[in-house]
């Protein structure tokens, strides 16, 4: 079948990080069934062909309306696929949208009518604000790692940067590639409006925010970058609990340690 891809090879590699990542998802549990989504803004990859092509949905509405993103292209996985298929077939399992000129509704335009993702809105909301913002942003992923789910699950990490704090302290390169830390989104109902606002709020200060009892989202240059964030973040969560589940509280790096990695690193906080 003929794809969009086939005679534009920068947005062929733009999809096939996607596709790549999508199998790194799966591969490490965070992707059961049709878990988890993303996003990527492919604006800049658009020529004068693609902009000629025809709509294939019927002109759908996003929620909210989101002025930054006026004739943007998106790629985004569909709704109900799953990770797993997606890295091997990107354009069945996922599609590519334009925004319209009301700022509130798009239409896909290749290759197939796949509905984007539920959680649209929050991609959206984000793309939107990154644009607003001239962030080199241009991705945004959402996952369910089992134990940064885990952990969401009392009330003691939910505090404001009690898990940043925790995290950074487990190995030393948490901090240096993650140095804005981990938000925290209070549980709303997955792809909600409510969502989509307390989840752009929160990345104003962090790259990666912890959405309560559900998963992560993180915004990146682009999918690898979102995607290496969560990955780092997980691992110290994970040393974290085999430290647990080896019977003892881990110390930890000291403050000490921990201000000394900024100073080295030049670290914001
Ligand atoms: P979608 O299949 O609609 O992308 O939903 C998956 C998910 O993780 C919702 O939060
Ligand atoms: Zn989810």
């Amino acid at each position: 079948m003929k794809s969009v891809l086939d005679n534009h090879p920068s947005l062929k590699a733009e999809v096939e990080k996607v596709a790549e990542v999508a199998g790194y998802l799966w591969q490490k549990g965070w992707a059961e069934r049709n878990g988890g989504n993303i996003t990527v803004n492919i604006t800049k990859f658009v020529d004068d062909e693609i902009k000629a092509l025809p709509a294939i949905s019927d002109v759908k509405q996003i929620g909210i309306t989101l002025p930054y993103l006026k004739g943007a292209y998106f790629y985004c996985k569909g709704t109900g696929k799953r990770m797993r298929d997606l890295a091997r077939w990107p354009m069945q399992n996922g599609s590519i949208i334009r925004i319209l000129d009301d700022c509130a509704s798009y239409v896909i335009i290749a290759d197939e009518p796949v509905q984007p993702t539920s959680e649209l809105p929050s991609h959206l909301a984000v793309h939107n604000r990154m644009l607003e913002q001239g962030s080199p942003y241009n991705a945004t992923v959402h996952t369910h790692p089992i134990e940064l789910v885990a952990m969401s699950h009392t009330k003691k990490f939910l505090q404001k940067d009690v898990l940043t704090r925790l995290l950074w302290s487990m190995i030393p390169e948490t901090k240096a590639f993650c140095p804005l830390g981990l938000g925290v989104v209070p549980y709303e109902l997955p792809g909600s409006e409510a969502l989509a606002t307390a989840t752009m709020h929160e990345l104003e200060d962090y790259d990666v925010v912890l959405w309560e009892k559900h998963g992560v989202f993180a915004k990146g240059l682009d999918v690898m970058d979102a995607f290496d964030q969560i990955d780092v973040l997980v691992k110290s969560a994970d040393i974290y609990l085999k430290a647990k589940c080896m019977g003892f509280e881990p110390d930890g790096m000291s403050d000490e340690q921990m201000k000394e990695m900024s100073v080295a690193f030049n670290l914001p906080k």
